[in-house]
């Protein structure tokens, strides 16, 4: 039997799962891109497992409170994106919130790149606004930039911006 316990997958999708009898809230995940996923509380939650990630910076900890704040809602708990619904499914115009995680392509961007999208919001959809016009300045911005490049593997870091063509 299967019963829906969350609905904040991002743009994750499951390829393996695997649990254990003597401790069924605990389950391990490996999603598409090959990065494990773990929950503790029956899958209700989900974390990266280990990875590449140094420890937050003060700037990148200020992002992460920032982004749990205004941003997580639509780009997903450790920027995972946001989970497919019937309406992303079948609007064509609806635009997804991407993951902001090194599986898409927000690694491309130069970091300057990032925080004038987060400054002033993207053309294409009102769904992603001027961040400027609620209360988030320049600082704000590049503390969120500080947070979501700690989300980042190594590639992507290496590989960020107009490099980005040489590592594909
Ligand atoms: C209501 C939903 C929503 C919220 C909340 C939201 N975004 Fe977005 N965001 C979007 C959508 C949708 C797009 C895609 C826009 C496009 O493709 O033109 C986007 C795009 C972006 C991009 C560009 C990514 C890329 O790969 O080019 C960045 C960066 C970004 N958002 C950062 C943020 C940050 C930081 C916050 C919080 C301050 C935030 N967003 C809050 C919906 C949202």
């Amino acid at each position: 039997m299967w019963t829906p316990v969350n609905n904040k997958f991002g743009a994750q999708v499951l390829t393996q799962l695997s649990a254990t009898a003597d401790e069924p809230s605990r389950l391990v995940g490996l999603n598409q891109y090959g990065k494990i996923i773990a929950s503790s509380d029956g899958g209700v939650n989900w974390h990266r497992l280990g990875g590449s990630n140094k420890p937050l910076t003060k700037s990148g900890r200020q992002g992460q409170k920032l982004f749990t704040e205004h941003c997580q809602s639509c780009h997903g708990v450790d920027g995972v994106g946001e989970t497919y619904t019937l309406e992303a499914l079948t609007n064509k115009n609806y635009i997804m919130a991407p993951a902001l995680n090194g599986s898409a392509h927000a690694w491309h961007h130069t970091d300057e790149a990032l925080v004038k999208t987060i400054l002033d919001g993207s053309q294409r959809t009102e769904r992603m606004p001027a961040w400027k016009t609620k209360g988030l300045d320049e600082k704000d911005a590049e503390d969120l930039v500080d947070y979501i490049k700690s989300l980042w593997d190594k590639r992507a870091l290496e590989c960020q911006g107009p490099k980005h063509m040489q590592c594909m």
